[in-house]
């Protein structure tokens, strides 16, 4: 499958399937204090997904057993909930969801620290996010797909942080995955030109020490080789002719 432009249609579902991840990642939020498991996190965002008649794309996506990837300290991405997982002061958590509207779909995800947590990890979460913020400046008709890529590259690079090159952000839409992919390091080539009408969720995954990641025995929790912090951050866009809309922020 090719790129996707949507129609007006198409993007007002995806507005409110944005919307309502936005709100879920809002309460999840309200939950991360030290002593609650990542189960729990788990259950509650299921609960406001569903309520709001959406589904959650992560449960059953290639087997993956959650509605919310709950990834704790050195774990990158597509952490497992678990009930034996306690947050403990000073963690940091990236929470990821996605949900399906009426066929359409968000995904967004923010990492949160766990009580008061240390100077160079509230640092990595606060760069990581304001990764994607230069990522986006790009994120307009007429600039190049990896002008995005290298931005966000760029930025995190000055601070000394290495930014994960095995897994990519995408394009969206009736599909979790859709083309195109989008690296969040820099690249050779300028990428293909972006127009109005087409959705990406763009998702830096940043780490304090070296980029190389390895999967756990869980076939699914991606964790930092060297064992240093991981941060993520991530929106669902829409490509117009100005700015960017973020359908996955309030
Ligand atoms: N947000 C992620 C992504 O963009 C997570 C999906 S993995 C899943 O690929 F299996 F949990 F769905
Ligand atoms: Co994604």
């Amino acid at each position: 499958m090719s790129v996707t432009i949507k129609s007006e249609r198409e993007i007002i579902l995806m507005r409110d399937a944005g919307k309502i991840l936005a709100e879920v990642h809002e309460i999840l939020r309200e939950m991360i204090v030290p002593g609650i498991t990542t189960m729990d996190i788990n259950k509650k965002a299921e609960e406001l997904i569903r309520a709001k008649n959406c589904i959650p794309s992560f449960l059953n996506y290639n087997g993956y057993p959650a509605s919310v990837c709950t990834s704790v300290n050195e774990e990158v991405v597509h952490g497992i909930p678990s009930t034996n997982r306690i947050l403990m002061e000073g963690d940091i958590i990236s929470l990821d969801a996605g949900v399906i509207y009426q066929g359409y779909q968000s995904d967004a995800a923010r990492t949160w620290g766990v009580g008061a947590i240390s100077a160079e990890a509230k640092a990595l979460i606060d760069v990581t996010k304001q990764s994607f913020f230069e990522g986006i400046k790009f994120a307009k008709e007429g600039c190049h797909l990896f002008d995005i890529s290298n931005a966000i590259d760029d930025y995190i690079t000055s601070f000394g942080y290495s930014s994960v090159r095995d897994l990519v952000g995408h394009g969206i839409g009736t599909q979790m995955h859709e083309e195109p992919q989008i690296p969040n390091f820099r690249q050779k080539r300028r990428g293909m030109k972006l127009q109005a009408g087409m959705t990406l969720a763009i998702e830096p995954m940043i780490n304090i020490g070296r980029y190389d990641v390895c999967v756990l025995e869980d076939d699914w929790t991606v964790v930092t080789e060297d064992g240093s912090l991981s941060a993520h951050y991530e929106n669902t866009v829409l490509i117009t002719k100005d700015e960017p809309e973020l359908l996955s922020m309030l």
